[in-house]
């Protein structure tokens, strides 16, 4: 069984596009998104097309929630300089769009042919805004993964790829489709976006696992002039992006 996972697209369907043709060639029996799906990127309503299209199985991330009830923006940490594009964003989509957010979960579980378990959600099961990093202390996995007995973890969130032993688990994440970072966001230290998609492929084969953090180049030229065509509010911030790498 091969799933493809893939996380925090941020409205960039220029990346999104990139990684669907990769999906598209890897045999994939099963694509699960792991939330932040539309807001910040100029085509919120493109990207929901595709993961209808790709039939994923959808997980609620803190952006479907500010997006959703924007007035508690700030509860789902999204700072203040990001939430006229939230307004933007919303302005963009129709009912079956807000309908297709709500249908969202927040996390997901599956058992492997096998008997393994796997645990998919954005931040942790508890919080879509709960940070974990690879130098997360176990303790505060513990809590945080409290009365799950699955062995294989997923998330999303950090926007940093992660393939982790906890314990006898495995802790994975995917990275950013539409928003690959430079480093883990912190308070007044703001990562800038590296050029190219990211996603997971988990591969299980009887008893045996293999996972494939991936990297796919994408056309960050094209994305630029789509988000310069637009009213973007945010427009300046992804013009900013970028420059080292091209
Ligand atoms: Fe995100």
């Amino acid at each position: 069984m091969r799933i493809a996972f893939i996380s925090d697209i941020h409205g960039n369907f220029t990346a999104l596009k990139a990684v669907r043709a990769d999906i598209e060639k890897q045999h994939i029996d099963q694509v699960i998104c792991l939330g932040d799906t539309v807001t910040l990127g100029p085509q919120p309503r493109e990207v929901l097309d595709t993961l209808r299209e790709l039939k994923s199985i959808n997980i609620f991330g803190n952006h479907e929630a500010a997006l959703l009830e924007p007035e508690k923006a700030a509860e789902y940490e999204i700072t203040d300089y990001l939430i006229p594009d939230l307004y933007w964003g919303r302005e963009r989509l129709a009912q079956e769009d807000f309908d297709f957010l709500h249908s969202f979960q927040p996390t997901h579980e599956l058992v492997f042919p096998n008997g393994v378990q796997l645990l998919a959600f954005h931040g942790s099961p508890r919080s879509t805004t709960e940070l974990i990093l690879a130098t997360t202390p176990p303790e505060t996995l513990d809590e945080a993964f409290k009365g799950h007995q699955a062995s294989v973890l997923i998330g999303g969130h950090s926007h940093i790829q992660m393939h982790r032993r906890y314990g006898s688990r495995l802790f994975l994440n995917s990275g950013s489709v539409g928003n690959a970072f430079t480093h883990a966001y912190s308070p007044g230290k703001a990562p800038s976006l590296l050029p190219w998609a990211e996603y997971a492929i988990l591969d299980q084969s009887g008893d045996l696992f293999s996972v494939d953090l991936r990297r796919v180049y994408f056309d960050t030229a094209a994305l630029l002039e789509i988000v310069k065509k637009s009213d973007l509010p945010g427009a300046a911030w992804w013009l900013r992006q970028y420059q080292e790498h091209t």
